[in-house]
């Protein structure tokens, strides 16, 4: 019987499959030269395997007297052993905390005799941290709806009835109080709009994220004060995103303006661009994501805020309405993706990150 070529064999397979998983693998041989390691562990040392391979693994990744003494155990003994909570440096890419488990191979035909599977906890936490705030996110969005209904019927009333006021007047300088009822009520009525949200649904095209950043550069770069630079770096090999570019302009336009104020007179901002791999946003986890960050070097956000900026109507901000950061994170909900943030005085990151399985 003829074979089908296509048909991927069960060792194909299995790599296939590790490279699916979101716990770093790394093989290898009994002087620990990397035999071979999955995409998580290319995330883990900011290399890709092509680089490694081959290579120490003390080349890629601190090992201190402890480590190296655990892998040379594995090794001595033929025992698994288990490390819970290590800060592991690798030499290109951040330090994370993770556990690490360090097993024995036998494999008679390959040169792998060590195999290591590393889970980084920080992982872990950030996904609770975003489920937790996703859940208050969605009371908030509840409560603002219910409060919003409350307060719009009887504005529409109230404006009405000014107006009416307004055609009954004959003192036209009693207009003036009328006026303002029907000014404030529209302010009111607008004020509760955007507390709700977009409300329109995505209308999804073929997105180039570097046009949309390029754009939105373009537009605050006409207002910049003279001791502020906006400079970009992207990564060209991200393709093409499925998605509303009206709504990513609006979302990220929002974190752009919110670095452009916190800087003041003076300051960079950075707009970057990147591909994560094997990355959980919302709650799933995807194969590639684009991360579009909006980086500044101002004095980072205020600690009493900062667990609650994407709550509406918090700001910290004199002339704030704090609606800007909840309006970009429902932006970037209503196209499958999520802005994060990471900040510390000198250095505020805004990511929007968007998954690209939609790619075209
Ligand atoms: N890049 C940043 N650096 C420092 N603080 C920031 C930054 N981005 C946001 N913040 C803080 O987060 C708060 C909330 O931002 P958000 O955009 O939601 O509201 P706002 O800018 O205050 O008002 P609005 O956008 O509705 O005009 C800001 O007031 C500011 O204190
Ligand atoms: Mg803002």
């Amino acid at each position: 019987m003829k074979k089908n070529p296509e048909r991927p064999t069960a060792s194909n397979l299995a790599s296939l499959w590790l490279d699916e998983l979101a716990t770093a693998v790394l093989v290898t041989d009994g002087d620990l030269h990397l035999v071979a390691i999955n995409s998580a562990a290319e995330v883990l040392l900011g290399l890709s395997r092509d680089r490694v391979v081959g290579g120490a693994l003390g080349q890629w990744i601190r090992l201190d007297r402890y480590l190296s003494h655990q892998l040379h155990q594995t090794l001595d003994l033929d025992q698994s052993i288990t490390v819970r909570a290590r800060h592991l440096q690798p030499l290109r890419a951040p330090e994370v905390l993770a556990d690490l488990v360090i097993s024995p191979l036998h494999h008679a035909d390959t040169n792998a005799r060590l195999l290591l599977e590393i889970t980084a906890l920080d992982r872990h936490q950030r996904i609770s941290r975003e489920d937790q705030l996703r859940q208050q996110q969605a009371i908030s969005r509840a409560v603002t709806r219910g409060l919003a209904h409350e307060i719009k019927n009887p504005l529409g009333g109230l404006r009405g009835a000014a107006q009416l006021l307004a055609s009954e007047l004959e003192d036209p300088a009693l207009h003036d109080y009328t006026r303002i009822i029907i000014r404030e009520a529209d302010r009111l009525t607008n004020l509760v709009d955007r507390m709700l949200g977009p409300n329109n649904l995505p209308q999804r095209e073929a997105v180039n994220v570097h046009e949309v950043l390029e754009h939105v550069r373009g537009l605050v770069s006409v207002q910049l004060p003279l001791g502020l630079r906006i400079s970009a770096n992207y990564d060209p090999s991200i393709p093409e995103i499925l998605g509303d570019r009206d709504m990513l302009v609006q979302a990220l336009l929002n974190l752009v303006q919110n670095a452009v104020q916190a800087l003041g007179d003076h300051g960079e901002i950075r707009l970057m661009s990147s591909i994560l791999r094997q990355h959980t946003v919302s709650g799933q986890r995807h194969r590639l994501v684009a991360r579009l960050r909006v980086r500044d070097n101002g004095p980072g956000i205020p600690e009493e805020i900062r667990e609650r900026i994407f709550f509406p109507m918090v700001t910290g901000r004199a002339s704030g309405t704090g609606l800007g950061l909840p309006i970009a994170q429902s932006l970037a909900q209503l196209n499958n993706g999520v802005i994060e943030c990471n900040s510390r005085p000198g250095c505020t990151d805004f990511d929007l990150l968007l998954p690209l399985e939609s790619t075209l």
